[in-house]
């Protein structure tokens, strides 16, 4: 990184070695349910977040290039609408997607100002290093953490405007109570008449579906085993990923793919850092993530609940994945 480059990027690690202590609850509370489960966010190591950017490739794997193929069609169109604004994006992951928005808004509006966040710390450092080597007049504020985190202290914004990005139907990982908190947490980050960009995964043909997350190289069921070798790495665990095997199925009743781990035999891990022994039977399963598939009136009445008005909601020609540009709406007081 050069001199220029680095006078255009600030860092910011959020939460102190005393949260960090902390980090492991999330997983004792998961592993000591009846129904044992893992907050998805510990797939994203380096190596996880490696495997996400090839299940992005993978052919069954249709939201990525649905959602890149709409975004092609209407990024001039957000940029235009939205005027300038910065961009503060979720779950930035590789912001491969992102570039399009930030193609558009270079080229429209004189400012250029870019907020990822992620958990993955490797992957958004590597990235912001591409962005500002690409995009000559970027400034660019990476913050390591998560949603919560940064949402409860983003810093101050350099621009008049702010619009928050969540694309990939991230928000699906999401529990509906967890995304009711979370959509409280966009409300409150918004001024009344900034914006949110939300990318979403719609309901459709369950086999199409099903398949996205069975795909035939096994790179999917690597993601969802690399949870494992991460806790081991984190948290002194010892599990052994030869004695899991890979399950994802779609739930039509809450409308949503669950993914988990089966153990192969009866068993007992420990998380030494967590002072934790887990007994697992064989055949039992321990959820990984969960993945909601949307239908778009019912999440534009959630949005509307939240003060956030969809202004425009763009799809592909299938209908397959949605984007919303939503507009924070004022609320009692807030209003003039
Ligand atoms: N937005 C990108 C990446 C989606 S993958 C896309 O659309 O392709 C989900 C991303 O969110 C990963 O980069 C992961 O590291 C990040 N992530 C997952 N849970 C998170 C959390 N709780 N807080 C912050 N980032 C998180
Ligand atoms: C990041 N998230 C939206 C992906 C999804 O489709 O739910 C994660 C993923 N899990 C398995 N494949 C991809």
């Amino acid at each position: 990184m050069d001199s220029r480059e680095s006078s255009r990027l600030r860092w910011v690690t959020l939460g102190s070695s005393e949260a960090l202590v902390d980090e492991g609850l999330d997983v004792l509370h998961g592993l000591k349910q009846p129904s044992k489960t893992l907050p998805c966010r510990y797939f994203y190591d380096d190596r996880g977040s490696d495997l996400f950017e090839q299940i992005t490739d993978l052919p069954e794997y249709y939201p990525t290039r649905t959602e890149q193929s709409i975004l092609e069609n209407c990024a001039l169109e957000i940029a235009q609408l939205t005027g300038s604004c910065e961009l503060v994006e979720l779950g930035s992951g590789s912001s491969r997607k992102t570039r399009l928005l930030l193609e558009a808004y270079s080229q429209l509006h004189t400012q250029l100002q870019y907020c990822p966040i992620d958990v993955s710390a490797g992957i958004l450092r590597t990235t912001a290093l591409e962005l500002l080597r690409q995009y000559p007049k970027l400034r660019l504020c990476g913050l390591a953490g998560t949603y919560e985190q940064a949402l409860a202290h983003l810093p101050p914004a350099e621009l008049e405007n702010r619009m928050l990005i969540f694309l990939g139907s991230t928000i699906g990982n999401l529990s509906a109570e967890a995304c009711d908190r979370f959509l409280t947490q966009i409300q409150h980050a918004l001024k009344p008449g900034e914006y949110f960009l939300l990318g979403v995964d719609l309901q459709k043909e369950v086999s199409v579906i099903e398949a996205a997350y069975n795909d035939a190289q096994g790179i999917t069921a690597a993601f969802n085993l690399n949870i494992l070798n991460h806790l081991n790495h984190r948290f002194q665990g010892n599990f052994d990923l030869n004695q899991f095997s890979h399950w994802a199925f779609y739930n039509p009743v809450q409308h949503q793919i669950e993914m988990h781990l089966r153990s192969l035999k009866h068993q007992i891990v420990t998380l030494k850092a967590l002072n934790l022994e887990v007994t697992l039977e064989a055949g039992e399963t321990i959820q990984t993530e969960i993945s909601r598939k949307f239908h778009l009136p019912t999440l534009t009445t959630t949005l509307e609940s939240h003060a956030l008005h969809p202004l425009h909601i763009w799809t592909d020609p299938q209908a397959w994945f949605g984007l919303l540009l939503c507009q924070r709406q004022c609320v009692g007081a807030e209003c003039p």
